[in-house]
């Protein structure tokens, strides 16, 4: 294992990998045992300190060199892996798929190959195919971190929204966490579906039938589970599936909604944004039947008016802007444990 031992003026308050980190690549959460999860929340806090400091900087990646390649738009996800890497004293390099030799033809593998050639040492990549990231780490040296890929993975909004629940609630075992939205298009919806499992919460998910995935689909003709069965899905962790936000509200502590494409009504999901709105908007009223101060989250962009009333987007209870912030302790924390971390 690595052991890394830098400057106390300069260096983040980390002086050893932990030793839960044997990664090459963050491509999901999905295999991740708890000690490894702990080990980014740790890595993270540290983080934080280092950007609560006048200069917020340290030299821990210096000399290394980050490529971040979107296929998708994004702005949370991009900006604040360029601000992490640059916050570790990394150079760092943003290419949009749009304007790039990707328009003149360039398959996924010869960008990432040219990437490489010019020197990436860790390639940050969201595409819109699910596994374009596999793929890539499959094919190069680089390390890779999977900033999302089509409805599969998000692992690094998973942590930074492990890391917001546990700042505010501490240990998140046992907590009732409810995820409300398209769930069956959502790669943030089943990466934390995966980390929040993992450290041992209840995880409650509320959607439309249509828009629960298809091993976790109600049965009956109503589509409720109001008796609470747990319902397991194809290559998901078990979780609740409920119909009703209001049942499933009840004693939540923390309360994730997410964005609702407007697609999922042109491909005959939903018959109006006006209904979803009526029986999944999440509001400051719905929310009297969830616990008194429980966390509101949504990992953004945002529809408001329709996922979430705009008051309870801009309420005390809402931790949405917080989760932006925190992105960049995780995403500096997830730099740090590739980069340095101990490999097998
Ligand atoms: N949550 C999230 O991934 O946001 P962006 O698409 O802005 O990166």
């Amino acid at each position: 294992m690595t052991q890394e031992k830098l400057a106390p003026a300069t260096a983040p308050a980390v002086t050893e990998t932990p030793r839960a980190w044997t990664r090459r690549h963050l491509l999901d959460v999905d295999d991740f045992a708890p000690a490894e999860l702990e080990a980014v929340m740790q890595t993270a806090d540290a983080m934080k300190e280092v950007l609560g400091r006048d200069v917020p900087r340290v030299p821990a990646l210096r000399g290394k060199t980050i490529v971040t390649l979107f296929y998708e738009a994004s702005t949370r996800t991009r900006a604040s892996f360029e601000l992490a890497g640059k916050a570790l004293g990394a150079d760092v390099i943003n290419i949009s798929a749009g304007g790039s030799s990707v328009e003149k033809g360039e398959s996924l593998i010869d960008t990432v190959r040219t990437l490489q050639a010019v020197g990436a040492g860790v390639l940050v990549m969201r595409h819109w195919a699910a596994g374009a990231p596999y793929l890539v780490a499959r094919h190069l040296q680089t390390a890779v971190i999977n900033a999302g890929d089509g409805a599969h993975a998000h692992p690094t909004q998973a942590l930074l929204d492990l890391y917001t629940i546990r700042n505010h609630l501490g240990d998140v075992q046992g907590r009732r966490v409810v995820i409300v939205g398209d769930i069956e298009h959502s790669r943030v919806a089943r990466s934390n579906i995966w980390s929040l499992s993992a450290m041992g919460a209840e995880v409650i998910i509320c959607a439309p039938a249509t828009l629960v995935p298809e091993g976790m689909r109600p049965a009956g003709p109503h589509g409720g589970r109001s008796n609470g069965d747990s319902s397991q899905a194809h290559a998901l962790p078990p979780v609740k599936v409920e119909t009703n936000l209001d049942r499933a509200l009840e004693n939540a502590e923390v309360v994730m909604t997410l964005r609702l494409q407007k697609e999922r009504m042109q491909a005959g999901l939903l018959p109006s944004l006006r209904e979803y709105a009526t029986l999944y908007q999440l509001n400051e009223e719905r929310m009297s039947r969830a616990r008194t101060g429980a966390l509101v989250m949504h990992p953004g962009p945002m529809n408001e008016g329709i996922e979430i009333s705009p008051g309870l987007a801009n309420s005390l209870q809402s931790v949405i802007e917080e989760q932006v912030t925190n992105g960049v302790a995780v995403r500096m924390a997830v730099l740090y444990l590739i980069v340095r971390g101990a490999k097998p």
